[in-house]
């Protein structure tokens, strides 16, 4: 299962080589590349957060093996959306990239998410986790409840009109903090999360 779910998350990037290899990145290819970038890097952050309620509700704990791999997705295609921002837009000019970082609000914002992201990917080894401790690396881990509200204000920040989508993230979103804030709250109490499977 790991290996198709490894394979099927590159389908987005083949079919971006693929759509530029054909020409049929639109008018503004640059755009199109880095506004496709960043959808995959925000869709994988939050299918990295549904992993967790996916497995108490359904029981499915093999599921929870994939946990890694998609939050590795999201700082891949988070690297990329940057990279092509900086490469393709910027032209590796790290000064505007400085300014932009400092003017910007929502590029603030994004570069916030990134940079948070770093220590998470740095950390995602068995080995990383072994030499923090379970107790470490899992408050550091709780970065991501910063990074994905961060990353759709991010996003919300950019949209200049028409914010069905932008809303449709952050619902989601609430959804998935909201579960884990009420699993935590019944799990104290010593009752089951809600929702949650017998199996
Ligand atoms: C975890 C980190 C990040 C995530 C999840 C993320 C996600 C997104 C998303 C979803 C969009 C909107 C795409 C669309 O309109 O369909 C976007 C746009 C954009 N992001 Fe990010 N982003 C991140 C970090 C960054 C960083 C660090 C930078 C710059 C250094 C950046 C620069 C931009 C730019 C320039 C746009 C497009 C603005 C435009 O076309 O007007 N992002 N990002």
């Amino acid at each position: 299962m790991k290996r198709a779910v490894f394979a099927l998350c590159l389908l987005p990037l083949a079919w971006l080589v693929g759509r530029a290899v054909f020409g049929e990145l639109g008018v503004n290819p640059v755009e199109t590349v880095n506004r496709f970038l960043g959808d995959w890097a925000l869709r994988f952050l939050l299918i990295a957060l549904a992993v967790t309620p996916l497995r108490k509700v359904s029981g499915w704990s093999a599921v929870a093996r994939l946990r890694r791999m998609l939050g590795l997705y999201a700082f891949f295609y988070a690297g990329l959306h940057v990279g092509s921002y900086l490469g393709l837009d910027l032209f590796f000019d790290w000064h505007i990239l400085w300014k932009d970082v400092l003017k910007r609000r929502y590029i603030t914002l994004g570069m916030i998410a990134f940079v948070l992201l770093v220590p998470l990917a740095a950390t995602s080894t068995n080995a990383m986790i072994k030499r923090l401790g379970g107790r470490r690396w899992r408050n550091l881990h709780r970065l991501v409840y910063l990074i994905a509200p961060v990353a759709v204000i991010h996003y919300w920040m950019m949209i200049k009109a028409d914010f069905r989508l932008p809303m449709l993230h952050a619902a989601v979103l609430a959804v998935l903090l909201g579960y884990r804030l009420a699993a935590w709250a019944m799990e104290r109490r010593g009752q089951r999360a809600p929702l949650a499977s017998r199996r």
